[in-house]
């Protein structure tokens, strides 16, 4: 038999080999919560990862109403929808590349400029005037049926305006 010197209560063996027992148990649950947690975080975290993010399609309107020369402010994508003189169609987004501010088009100056710090951005986005480092990220267009579409979940970063880039009814009808 055991004394124990705080209480000098004894302390039978049997008792405290039950303690043991229930302490190693609780240990072995604590820790198999802690790899179930753990394998769900790292799964959640590869769905989210951007690859398979489901498409969010807008209809930003027919191809007809964006005349050649002109930038759209698309409201449901808060997207711009830029179309060149030749036609060529570039969906831009309103995020400025320094720090994210809404960027407007403003059309007397025939530019984008950010209110932030002042960055400039010509019609097909790509910077005119720093801070920006980048041109203004662009979304995916399809044209079906005369109907403009939008991709608003995959925005694509790039580092300037490329004529491969534009996107011309003929190409996706
Ligand atoms: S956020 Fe646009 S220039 Fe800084």
């Amino acid at each position: 038999m055991i004394i124990d010197k705080k209480d000098r209560s004894p302390v039978l063996p049997g008792r405290r080999s039950f303690l043991s027992k229930i302490w190693i148990g609780l240990g072995i649950v604590a820790l198999a919560e802690c790899i179930i947690g753990g394998i769900s975080f790292f799964a959640s975290s590869r769905k989210n990862d951007g690859k398979d993010t489901e498409a969010v399609i807008i209809e930003a309107g027919d191809i007809n109403t964006f005349l050649p020369g002109t930038v759209t402010l698309i409201h449901a994508g808060n997207c711009y929808l830029s179309r060149l003189d030749d036609g060529g169609l570039l969906a831009i987004s309103r995020k400025c590349t320094h720090l994210a501010c809404a960027v407007p088009w403003v059309a007397e100056r025939n530019q984008f400029e950010c209110p932030c710090h002042a960055s400039i951005f010509d019609k097909t986005g790509d910077v005119i005037k720093s801070p920006a480092p980048r041109a203004l990220n662009l979304y995916p267009i399809s044209i079906e049926n005369d109907m403009v579409k939008i991709d608003i979940s995959r925005p694509t970063k790039r580092a300037s305006f490329a004529s491969d880039q534009l996107v011309y009814p003929e190409e996706t009808a």
